[in-house]
């Protein structure tokens, strides 16, 4: 079954938007396999987003998510990877489709509430960063 990671940002978390963002998740009928509530080092966060290290918002990346804490979580469902982007919406907040968690909730592409992995290989990598295999739950709801 397909997974994909999934963090709730410092500003979503500052701003009361977890259970609200969580609920979208819960309801479109993903199901939640690992989640913890973490302040992020300096050291994961560069590894989280190495890929940008070049680029010239890297440290205000690095700095933002390690300003405070995020919610990181790893959800399962078929085509949840490509499913969790469109609910929560384009990079940029403010071209981000109403509906979308980003074009609801802002208007920041530095503080854009939340990350979520962009391909399986990167969801891959992002879920055995973030997450040991002790701390995900295998488990089916039964509906
Ligand atoms: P995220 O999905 O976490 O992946 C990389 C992040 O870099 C992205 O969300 C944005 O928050 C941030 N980002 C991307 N482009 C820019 C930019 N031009 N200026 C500042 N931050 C950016």
């Amino acid at each position: 079954m397909e997974r994909t990671f999934l963090a709730i940002k410092p500003d979503g978390v500052q701003r009361g938007l977890v259970g609200e963002i969580i609920r979208r998740f819960e309801t479109k009928g993903f199901t939640l396999v690992g989640l913890k509530f973490l302040q992020v080092s300096k050291e994961l966060a560069e590894e989280h987003y190495g890929v940008h290290r070049e680029r010239p918002f890297f440290p205000s990346l690095v700095e933002f998510i390690t300003s405070g804490p995020v919610v990181a979580m790893v959800w399962e469902g078929d085509g949840v990877i490509a499913s969790a982007r469109k609910i929560i919406g384009a990079t940029n907040p403010l071209t981000a489709e109403p509906g979308t968690i980003r074009g609801d909730f802002g208007i920041n592409i530095g503080r854009n509430i939340i990350h979520g992995s962009d391909a399986p290989e990167t969801a891959q990598k992002e879920i055995s960063l973030w997450f040991t295999d002790a701390e995900l739950v295998n488990w089916q709801p039964h509906l």
